[in-house]
């Protein structure tokens, strides 16, 4: 077992990553259905229109999750504009979710409940400056949203965000960013993440809240069809070629960003309703199918890996 994951997370995890929160994405089908396959699954709170559906969805997460299941996370913004913020903190302290994942915000405001029951906070950071900050306000771990990520993209390459941010942190990391294979989880556990944080993986899952058409055209994407713009949130983020085509846009001319704005408080931003986003690892998903056949594949091609690699592999593995 690796001994900077605490135990909160570590619990019947049989792959070290997280079935990554995605805006309009995850629902409880998909975090259940991961957490009872043995890997960290969590959604993003502004997928629920209202804080009564918020509520049913965590009542539902915690009912069908028992103590054979791994952690489940929750997801929320905790930028100051975000309207939610304090009903969401109630629910967080009914429900305790064993891992909070803050972003587009600082982690302080969350901390001292999400303690108070036992909970890990960590802090979505794309940047080593956030990175530091969040270290410094108190987060339990960090979450390095790193290039060729789905969603919100960060620039820095995985290799030299983990190695800068260990200089200065011992604590809990999770990196995302391209990783579709159980062979990028365990590469990025070489080097020195403790857990991958997997988003594009999941998006054509059975469980996921895509729609049809979306789950197809990440089935047929390839890492070419991605393109990065902040012209639809106002921050860059990775989005599906085709599916800017056919929302009538040019790709290669896009208009210029919006302004940041994250006070819909739950309504759907027409940006990602209509464009579809995904990460560089888009092109390792070739199929509709549930998640439990992609985390079993997952496991394999991670167990595979580090065989490959034996005695040179060092960490702790998850798969003994
Ligand atoms: C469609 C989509 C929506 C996302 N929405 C969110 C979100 O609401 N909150 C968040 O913190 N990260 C969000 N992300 C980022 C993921 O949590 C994760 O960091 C990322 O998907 C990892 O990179 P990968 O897609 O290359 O696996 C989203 C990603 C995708 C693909």
């Amino acid at each position: 077992m690796n001994p900077r994951l605490p135990a909160a997370l570590s619990r019947n995890l049989r792959l070290p990553a997280i079935c990554a929160p995605m805006f309009l994405v995850s629902g409880p089908d998909l975090v259940i259905a991961a957490c009872k396959s043995g890997m960290i699954g969590a959604f993003p709170a502004p997928n629920c229109r209202t804080i009564e559906e918020l509520e049913a969805w965590m009542v539902r997460i915690t009912t069908e999750l028992g103590p054979q299941d791994a952690a489940w996370a929750f997801n929320m913004v905790t930028h100051s504009s975000y309207p939610r913020f304090d009903a969401e903190l109630e629910l967080i302290a009914t429900y305790k979710p064993p891992l909070v994942i803050t972003a587009l915000g600082g982690p302080q405001r969350v901390i001292e409940t999400v303690h108070a029951y036992g909970g890990v906070v960590m802090a979505d950071v794309n940047s080593i400056a956030f990175a530091r900050k969040a270290v410094a306000a108190g987060a339990d771990g960090l979450t390095l949203v790193c290039a060729g990520a789905g969603g919100h993209t960060g620039a820095l390459g995985n290799t030299a965000f983990i190695a800068a941010v260990r200089d200065f942190f011992d604590g809990p990391v999770a990196v995302g960013g391209g990783i579709s294979t159980g062979r990028g989880i365990a590469a990025v556990e070489t080097m020195g993440a403790d857990l991958a944080n997997l988003g594009t993986a999941f998006i054509a899952a059975d469980e996921s809240l895509a729609q049809a058409d979306y789950k197809d055209m990440v089935v047929e994407a390839t890492a070419s069809d991605v393109v990065i713009s902040a012209s639809v949130t106002g921050v860059p983020a990775s989005w599906l070629r085709q599916s800017l085509e056919r929302a009538g846009l040019d790709p290669d001319n896009l208009p210029a960003a919006q302004a940041v704005n994250f006070s819909h408080g739950g309504e759907p931003q027409k940006g990602w309703k209509d464009i579809w986003s995904a990460g560089q690892g888009v092109g390792a998903v070739t199929a509709i199918e549930p998640a439990a056949r992609i985390i079993a594949r997952l496991q394999d091609e991670y167990q595979a890996a580090n065989a490959r690699h034996g005695a040179m592999n060092t960490p702790s593995k998850m798969l003994a």
